[in-house]
């Protein structure tokens, strides 16, 4: 490596401010939220610690738990996490370990709209009135439209919950407003089909998630980081749009929010596009909960589930636009898997870089490339993580 490439990433292994917060992180690495399914009947476990333990001492800066429904009605499906008195405990005590390792910790906040085979959630919420190809065959055919008491309750449970995380002395929050879940629904045209002031324009798709945001960063204080998820697109035709992005990256900047970090894809009808590579279709088939859900995959899966081939920084040409229009921290997703690929980012001027996939096959990937012991990993997309996460929780098949 020349003086220049190694300066670059000594910067990028230095200590940094994220936002305007005081919150230091020892580098500009995040750990991308990854649902980790290392959960008993929804409680954190111990294997939950020692993923995120492990991440810390392997070098990430700020380590993220990725789906922290803010409601039990806000869960994809039952006995997954909530942000509760009983799963705070764990939670207090993952935080505690995870600063004893030298990182800090984060959580992602979301609630799942639509999205839901939750047969325990008293009911379905979304924007409007939307078919759940989800969770149609648990009996959840549709969802109701949301009204204004009802974007006041689950705005209240975001910030209630980002208050408890604040309180278990975790270093910030992870708002999602991307991948489909409820924000995103309402960001995007394809579900939102409102026709008062939270429907049509992206002013108005993007008020209440927006407004939302403004509430938790006014409950837990500038000093508190709240960073937001958000997508460059959905990955579809007629879907949320980088323009879309570009007005709601400005609008988050000038609402205090800490950082962005952009990513893209819509889990209901673009999955594969948030991180390229192959589908695990046998895996998921065996995993599917019901007869039904199996045999409707195995027909239709190859059909339905788009492939996009994995190209390192695949989402690079599109965040660049973002970088170009903001001041703002922005946090880069995707793809990176190579010193070479680090390099690139930085040099394109993000501040922080998150990575997931690298970091599932070698917790130790950062270290091992600050010390020049490799320049890439070994990651090679076969995602079979994916259908981990749903069994004993999530690993790498490769490296374990
Ligand atoms: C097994 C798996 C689970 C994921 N779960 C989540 C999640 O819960 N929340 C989220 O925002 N992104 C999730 N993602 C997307 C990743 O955070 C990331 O955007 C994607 O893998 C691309 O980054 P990479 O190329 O560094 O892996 C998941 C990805 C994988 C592979």
């Amino acid at each position: 490596m020349d003086n220049h490439n190694d300066l670059f990433l000594n910067q990028a292994f230095s200590k940094k401010p994220l936002g305007a917060s005081s919150l230091i992180l020892k580098n500009s690495f995040l750990k991308s939220a990854t649902y980790e399914g290392m959960f008993d009947k929804g409680i954190p476990n111990q294997k939950l610690i020692d993923h995120h333990v492990a991440l810390a001492k392997g070098g990430v800066g700020l380590t993220t738990i990725s789906y922290g429904a803010v409601h039990a009605d806000a869960r994809t499906f039952e006995n997954q996490m909530y942000i509760n008195e009983v799963s705070l405990v764990p939670l207090k005590k993952l935080a505690e370990k995870v600063h004893n390792a030298g990182g800090k910790v984060s959580i992602q906040l979301t609630h799942c709209g639509f999205f839901s085979k939750n047969k325990k959630a008293k009911k379905i919420i979304a924007p409007s009135r939307l078919f759940n190809a989800y969770g149609f065959l648990s009996g959840m055919m549709f969802s109701e439209a949301m009204k204004e008491a009802d974007m006041e309750q689950v705005t209240q449970d975001f910030v209630d919950s980002a208050l408890s995380i604040k309180s278990i002395d975790f270093d910030a929050v992870e708002i999602h407003m991307g991948h489909g879940y409820l924000l995103s629904q309402f960001l995007s045209p394809l579900t939102n089909k409102r026709t008062d002031h939270y429907g049509g324009s992206i002013m108005n798709r993007s008020r209440f998630p927006l407004e939302l945001v403004k509430r938790v960063i006014e409950a837990v204080g500038t000093d508190f980081p709240v960073l937001v998820k958000l997508n460059l697109d959905d990955g579809v035709r007629g879907g949320f749009s980088l323009e879309d992005c570009l007005y709601v990256s400005k609008r988050l900047e000038s609402i205090g929010c800490a950082a962005i970090i952009l990513s893209g894809g819509f889990t209901s009808k673009s999955p594969f596009y948030m991180m390229r590579g192959d589908i695990p279709l046998k895996g998921m088939i065996i995993n599917a909960s019901s007869w039904a859900e199996k045999i409707t995959m195995s027909l239709f899966g190859p059909a339905i589930i788009k492939k996009y081939d994995f190209t390192p920084n695949f989402f690079l040409e599109k965040a660049l636009k973002v970088r170009q229009a903001v001041s703002i921290d922005l946090v880069y997703l995707g793809g990176v898997d190579s010193t070479k690929g680090i390099l690139k980012i930085l040099d394109a001027g993000f501040n922080f870089i998150a990575l997931a996939r690298p970091l599932i096959h070698d917790p130790e990937f950062l270290n091992k490339i600050k010390e020049g012991r490799i320049v890439k990993s070994l990651c090679n997309r076969c995602n079979e993580c994916i259908v981990e996460m749903d069994r004993e929780g999530i690993r790498c098949v490769l490296s374990s």
